[in-house]
C-alpha cells in the first residue's frame, strides 16, 4: 500500500499553499503546450490532485481524465467550478488501469519524484506508454537535481526561509532519495513540520525508462514557454512519443 502524503488537511490548504503554480503566467503556456501536444484528442493526467491544470486544460476543450492516488485530492478537484468535467480514478499511477487510449499523457509538477523507486518510475513510464494511442505522447516536468548547490559531504540545502515557512531539502546521494522539510508558522514562533520523500532523477534516466517503455525523446525544453534546456536550467518540459514502427 503505497503512503498518501496528501490527506484531507494538506489537500484542503493545496491551492493556496501552491498559489504561484495557479497564476497566469505559469498555467497559461502549461495548458497552450498540453492543447497544442493533445491536438484535440483526449489527455490522461497522471496525479491530477485537485485540478490545477486538468481543468482548465478541460476548459480549453481538451477531454481530461485523471488518475489519482488521494481522494481528498480529488474532493477538492471535485468541489471547482469545471471539476465536473474531469473524470477521475481513483488509484495508483504505476499501474492504474483508465478504459480508452489517449493522445496525450501527462505527469506535471515534479510529481514523478512521489515515486520513491526507480521500479516504480520505470512502471509510470510503462503505464502512461500503455494508456497512448499510436503516436501518442508522453510529458513531464521536473526539476534537474540541484545536487551542485551541496558542498562535498553536505546533505541539506535551504530552498526557503521566511517567518512563515522554512524550507530544506536533505539528500541521500547513495540512494538517490530526498525529503523536502517543512517548517510552516502562522505566528513567527511555533512550527509545524511535514516532510515528503521523493526519488530524485535525471533527464538521461527518464530517457532510459521512456525507451523501455517503447517510447523515444521528442522534445526537451528548460519551461513550458519551449525554451531551450541547457546545462543551466533548473528544470525541464520533456516529451517521448510511442514508437510503433
Ligand atoms: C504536487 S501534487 C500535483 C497535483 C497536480 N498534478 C498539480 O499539478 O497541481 C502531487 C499529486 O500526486 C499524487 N500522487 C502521488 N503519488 C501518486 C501515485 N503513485 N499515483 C497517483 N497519484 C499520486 C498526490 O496525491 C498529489 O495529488
Amino acid at each position: 500500500m503505497r503512503d498518501n502524503f496528501f490527506d484531507t488537511d494538506v489537500a484542503q490548504r493545496y491551492d493556496e499553499g501552491s498559489a504561484e503554480m495557479f497564476a497566469p503566467d505559469v498555467l497559461g503556456p502549461t495548458v497552450d503546450l498540453l492543447a497544442d501536444l493533445a491536438a484535440g484528442r483526449p489527455a490522461l493526467e497522471l496525479a491530477v490532485g485537485t485540478g490545477r491544470v486538468a481543468i482548465p486544460l478541460a476548459e480549453r476543450g481538451v477531454p481530461v481524465h485523471g488518475i489519482e492516488l488521494s481522494e481528498a485530492m480529488v474532493a477538492q478537484l471535485r468541489a471547482k467550478p469545471g471539476g465536473a468535467a474531469v473524470t477521475v480514478t481513483i488509484g495508483d499511477m504505476t499501474e492504474a488501469t483508465v478504459e480508452g487510449r489517449f493522445g496525450l499523457a501527462y505527469l506535471v509538477f515534479n510529481t514523478i519524484g512521489n515515486v520513491t523507486t526507480q521500479d516504480d518510475q520505470v512502471a509510470v513510464f510503462a503505464n502512461a506508454a500503455r494508456h497512448l494511442e499510436p503516436g501518442g505522447t508522453f510529458l513531464v516536468e521536473v526539476g534537474v537535481p540541484i545536487l551542485r548547490r551541496l558542498p562535498p559531504g553536505e546533505r541539506y540545502a535551504v530552498f526557503d526561509h521566511t517567518d512563515e515557512h522554512l524550507g530544506i531539502d536533505e539528500y541521500d546521494t547513495a540512494t538517490q532519495l530526498m525529503w523536502s522539510h517543512h517548517y510552516s508558522s502562522a505566528d513567527g514562533t511555533t512550527y509545524r513540520r511535514s516532510s515528503v520523500p521523493f526519488r530524485y532523477v535525471w533527464p538521461a534516466e527518464l530517457d532510459l525508462m521512456a525507451r523501455l517503455a517503447g517510447m523515444r525523446l521528442r522534445d526537451r525544453w528548460a519551461d513550458w514557454d519551449r525554451s531551450p534546456f541547457t546545462g543551466r536550467s533548473t528544470k525541464h518540459v520533456s516529451v517521448w512519443e510511442r514508437i510503433d514502427a
